[in-house]
């Protein structure tokens, strides 16, 4: 027996070969001939594909092919790739016995025998059905998101620039009311420099659309805060009824920021409104500017800023409603009174200079609204 022992450990181990090959489940693992004819069949082939063994063995592998990809030369190129290359792979559907069709993930390669002469093919076969469709359906729900986000930033534009219009227009009709009731020149020549002011600040916002719509960025600057709340101090006062007063504090030596100055006025303006709205009665707001250094105390927030905080003497805002207050178009006043786009606009353009807006609010007591603008590069 001793001669024939090697020969019996060869065949046996071929055959738990063959057994372990067929026994696969979730991948088709067959051989082609170097044509492409089946040679043989596993049970996941069968599993898979529909075919038992004794239908398929011998003809073409192009059977699994869908009629538009044999049309077009799919199954030859990815023989010719396999031959001269030594693999080929593809990923596609491919048609099940009962006409079926399934998302296949395929890989080929060239099977040589010990001289090294070709010989023939192994085909490895996946149904990645399933996964294919999850990402179908990804790729759906991501462009579906992207038309949403383009039509809300669209919306969110048109409102925003109805609203800062508003404001404008709050600002020129008060005014001009206040100078028809004024006897004194000095006083009207002011309210009249504030109409001027706000009738400017309009043709710069459409000015701003234009650029917008031309895809280009707004003009950002290097910015003197404390300057800054200087010049918008005569407006933002204008704005408020006398029955509130209106304080501006800048702490000296604070870090120049770099930001699109018409926008930080419009958002300082729609703070000091909401401020306004909050307040029944007397009142007291109060604007501060400080530099400040942040640790990481948010994600990515870190370094050097500048706070510029709105403080009222306001309602407060309670817990639920402060979850939602920078969606856009959240409102809490009547219709027609507010677009609910000020704070969403506010919060918009923390983001973009890639700093924040924070609330700290107590019902009753109050609320403050904290920007912060990173310090500009020295
Ligand atoms: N300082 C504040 N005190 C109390 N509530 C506030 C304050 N600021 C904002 N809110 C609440 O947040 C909501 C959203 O504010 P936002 O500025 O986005 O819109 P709006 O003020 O309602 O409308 P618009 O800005 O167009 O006038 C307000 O309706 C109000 O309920
Ligand atoms: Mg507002």
């Amino acid at each position: 027996m001793k001669p024939n022992a090697p020969f019996h450990a060869a065949a046996e181990h071929q055959h738990r070969f063959e057994l372990l090959v067929q026994s696969v489940m979730d991948h088709a693992i067959y051989m082609l001939d170097l044509d492409g004819h089946i040679v043989t069949w596993n049970t996941g082939a069968q599993r898979i594909k529909g075919y038992v063994s004794d239908d398929v063995i011998g003809r073409h592998f192009a059977t699994f092919f869908t009629p538009e990809d044999v049309a077009d030369g799919k199954p030859q190129r990815l023989l010719t790739q396999a031959y001269t290359q030594g693999h080929g792979q593809d990923e596609g559907w491919r048609v099940r016995r009962d006409g079926s069709r399934f998302w296949a993930k395929v890989g080929l390669d060239l099977i040589r025998d010990e001289q090294g002469q070709p010989i023939g093919f192994a085909k490895v076969t996946r149904d990645i059905s399933e996964r294919h469709e999850a990402e179908r359906q990804l790729d759906q729900v991501r462009a579906e998101l992207f038309q949403a986000q383009k039509l809300e930033a669209l919306g969110q534009l048109t409102g925003g620039l109805a609203h800062d219009f508003n404001n404008l227009l709050t600002i020129i009709l008060s005014s001009a009311r206040m100078a028809r009731k004024s006897q004194n020149p000095t006083r009207i020549d002011a309210l009249l420099g504030h109409i001027v002011d706000a009738g400017e600040r309009g043709t710069h916002l459409t000015r701003q659309l234009l650029t917008f719509a031309r895809h280009k960025e707004a003009g950002h600057q290097r910015l003197d805060i404390s300057q800054m709340l200087v010049t918008t101090q005569a407006l933002l006062a204008q704005a408020l009824p006398k029955r509130i007063s209106l304080s501006v504090l800048a702490e000296p030596g604070l870090h120049a920021v770099d930001a699109d100055p018409s926008q930080l006025e419009m958002v300082l303006l729609n703070l000091t409104l909401n401020a306004r709205d909050a307040i029944v009665g007397d009142g007291r707001i109060e604007v501060t500017a400080v530099n400040l250094r942040l640790r990481e105390e948010a994600p990515g927030l870190t370094g050097e800023f500048v706070r510029i905080s709105v403080a009222d003497t306001g309602a407060g805002i309670d817990a639920q409603t402060r979850q939602r207050i920078f969606e856009p178009f959240f409102t809490t006043k009547a219709f027609g009174q507010g677009t609910g786009l000020g704070l969403s606009q506010a919060y918009g353009f923390a983001r973009h200079v890639n700093g924040d807006l924070r609330v700290d609010s107590v019902v009753g007591v109050g609320t403050t609204m904290h920007l912060l603008i990173p310090a500009a590069s020295a």
